[in-house]
């Protein structure tokens, strides 16, 4: 496990495979209508975790070979589980390390990593490793969140202390939270060519019922409330701050509440 950041780990308990679930659901069109490989194209997908994007892969590129991997091998187990049970024969599973795949250098036609690197201390290692398998002219596309890019209306200051516990813990861990501003200067270290990043923001009011339960709701909120007692037991906050906190995001999900974040999505070629 090295460089992996142990302490907060996705993938790993039910209610938080249930929130990456909906928030790859909730988010198919803004993060992968633009992402499709050609018939007969070798696509690693790096950190596959439970599957929640490996189905979307496999339905956009439905003649491409996708080879999904993960460390964490429940995940892997649960992700293959998912996309067999959805009939997709596209996809091939393998339990395997970022900082050391079985694969040969320069063998992969396109490489896909998405919400990993934040979890990484080494990003730049990780997609230097990543580079040596793809075939030069190979893409990599990467996705990430960013938790600096959280706003919303009414505005809470309480809010913003609860989402920069997570930000410091995840930091603490040796992850990075914020990660998504930095993808092109990553890319950029690490060699690649024509970096192109498109920021992608989910914007959320109440004409979008949908977006108020499965963003807003069941994907942020959820995850601020899942760090609640280790932040209170790490010190960063008092329990009734937090909670205030969590209110007030709650309270964005109302009538004239708004709700904000932005995703970045990078590809870049070899
Ligand atoms: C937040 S999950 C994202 C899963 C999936 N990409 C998604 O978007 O739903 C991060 C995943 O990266 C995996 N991971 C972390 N470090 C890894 C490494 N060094 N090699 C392979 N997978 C890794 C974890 O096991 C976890 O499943």
């Amino acid at each position: 496990m090295r460089s992996m950041n142990k302490k907060y780990v996705h993938g790993y308990d039910l209610r938080e495979n249930i929130r990456l679930q909906d928030q790859a659901s909730t988010l198919v069109e803004l993060l992968h209508s633009d992402t499709s490989y050609p018939a007969g194209s070798q696509v690693l997908e790096a950190g596959c975790g439970v599957g929640a994007q490996t189905i979307n892969l496999a339905r956009n590129s439905p003649h491409a070979h996708i080879i999904s991997i993960d460390i964490s091998e429940s995940s892997v187990a649960e992700a293959k589980k998912k996309i067999e049970g959805v009939g997709f024969k596209n996809v091939s599973f393998q339990l395997g390390d970022i900082f050391n795949l079985a694969f040969e250098p320069e063998s992969l036609d396109h490489i896909f990593v998405c919400f990993v690197l934040e979890h990484l201390t080494q990003p730049l290692d990780a997609l230097d490793s990543l580079k040596n398998l793809l075939k030069v002219s190979g893409t990599i596309t990467v996705i990430e969140g960013d938790h600096g890019s959280t706003y919303f209306y009414p505005d809470n200051d309480l809010a913003h202390r609860a989402i920069q516990c997570q930000v410091e813990l995840q930091k603490r861990a040796g992850g990075n939270a914020n990660i998504g501003r930095e993808l092109y200067p990553l890319l950029n270290a690490v060699g690649f060519n024509s970096i192109q990043v498109s920021p992608r923001m989910v914007y959320v009011d109440s004409s979008k019922p949908q977006l108020v339960e499965g963003f807003t709701k069941n994907t942020f909120t959820a995850m601020i409330e899942g760090i609640r007692e280790t932040s209170i037991e790490a010190g960063l906050i008092d329990k009734n701050t937090f909670d205030e906190g969590i209110k007030g995001l709650y309270r964005t999900t109302e009538t004239d509440g708004v709700f904000c974040y932005t995703f970045f999505k990078a590809i870049a070629t070899k």
